[in-house]
């Protein structure tokens, strides 16, 4: 623009001389001189057009090196963020939204949960509306006549007749205070009317493998009576861990399962399961001794098998 100026300024001149100094004859000469000039543009031209086109290539290469730039920028700001993130995750304990540390932590919940108690200890427990269970037996497809190391283990399936483990027991129970309820159900041809009961405790402890697993258990509430009050502070027994008050004989093989015996019981949840009402042999199956009334004609309880039974516990 500049360039174009001046050349019109110098063009302007130069006529204005040439016409000027016509009548001198010098014209001519002038006009030699005007070709000169109009090279000198022509050049000069050139070499604007080309620095043009070297500046708007200088531009370009600007534009992307800003363009580099604010990327790198972005990166950067990408960075700090996943730093960030990085530092709050190592300043606090991993969180696991999917563990708990009992059913009562989700109360709105039934189904299987993978619990991990504030001690550490991992495994899968039965939820339903914030009660946790211990056991569930319905069908007899699991056997419960088991050893010492199977009931501090826990077995068969946890969405269907399972036992939790004594240790996953005793470690839940550590972590704060439970009630627990048992509950009970009569087979349809014994005709009871209700045909569930249950009995709540508002104490339930069972102790480490130290002190093997003993049970203290109190505040009775409900309407199947208590049938596990005679096992208060007692040890728990096997078939192959025989820790009863039983001098001479281990009620865990002499009533086939596996409980908190005395000298025996008054509830063995933990007996065979009977496909019947009417159990095989004397207090050998699922029992609970003291359910008001009689469950057979003119037979004692003890020989009633539930047709199902299970416990639970729920946060105090
Ligand atoms: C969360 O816990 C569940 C169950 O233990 C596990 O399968 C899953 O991998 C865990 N998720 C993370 C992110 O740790
Ligand atoms: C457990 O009970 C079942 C069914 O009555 C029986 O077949 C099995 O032999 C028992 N097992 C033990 C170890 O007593
Ligand atoms: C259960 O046993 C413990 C320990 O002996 C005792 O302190 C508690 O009073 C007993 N509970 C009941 C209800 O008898
Ligand atoms: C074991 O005790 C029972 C009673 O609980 C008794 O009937 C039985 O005779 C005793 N057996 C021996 C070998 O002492």
């Amino acid at each position: 623009m500049r360039l174009d100026q001046s050349f019109a300024i110098l063009w302007v001149v130069f006529t204005f001389s040439c016409i000027k100094e016509m009548n001198a004859g010098s014209c001519g000469n002038r006009l030699s001189r005007r070709k000169d000039i109009d090279h000198l543009r022509e050049t000069l031209q050139f070499e604007n057009d080309e620095q043009k086109s070297e500046i708007s290539s200088l531009a370009q290469q600007v534009s992307d090196i800003n363009d580099k730039l604010s990327t790198i920028k972005e990166d950067i700001g990408d960075m700090k963020s996943a730093m960030t993130t990085l530092k709050n995750g190592m300043s606090q304990p991993m969180l696991n939204s999917s563990e708990i540390t009992d059913c009562g932590e989700d109360s709105s919940y039934s189904g299987v949960r993978t619990i991990k108690t504030t001690e550490g200890r991992l495994f899968s427990a039965y939820c339903e509306q914030g009660w946790t269970y211990i056991f569930k037996r319905f069908d007899g497809s699991v056997a419960f006549n088991l050893t010492w190391s199977e009931y501090k283990k826990g077995f068969g399936e946890t969405n269907a007749e399972h036992f939790i483990g004594l240790d996953n027991l005793a470690s839940l129970l550590k972590q704060r205070n439970y009630e627990i309820r048992i509950d009970l159900a009569t087979w349809p041809e014994t005709n009871e009317n209700p045909s569930t009961r249950y009995a709540e405790y508002s104490d339930f402890k069972v102790a480490d493998e130290s002190d093997k697993y003993r049970l203290t258990i109190g505040g009775y509430r409900g309407t199947a009576r208590d049938s596990m009050a005679r096992h208060n502070d007692t040890e728990f027994t096997t078939y192959d861990r025989d820790n009863d008050k039983l001098k001479n004989a281990s009620c865990a093989k002499k009533y086939k399962g596996a409980w908190w015996y005395t000298e025996c019981h008054d509830s063995n949840l933990f007996g065979l399961y009977s496909p019947q009402p009417k159990c095989s042999g004397f207090g050998e199956c699922m029992t609970w001794r003291h359910w008001p009334g009689k469950l057979l004609p003119n037979k004692d309880n003890y020989w009633y098998s539930f047709k199902k039974a299970s416990m639970k516990i729920y946060r105090k």
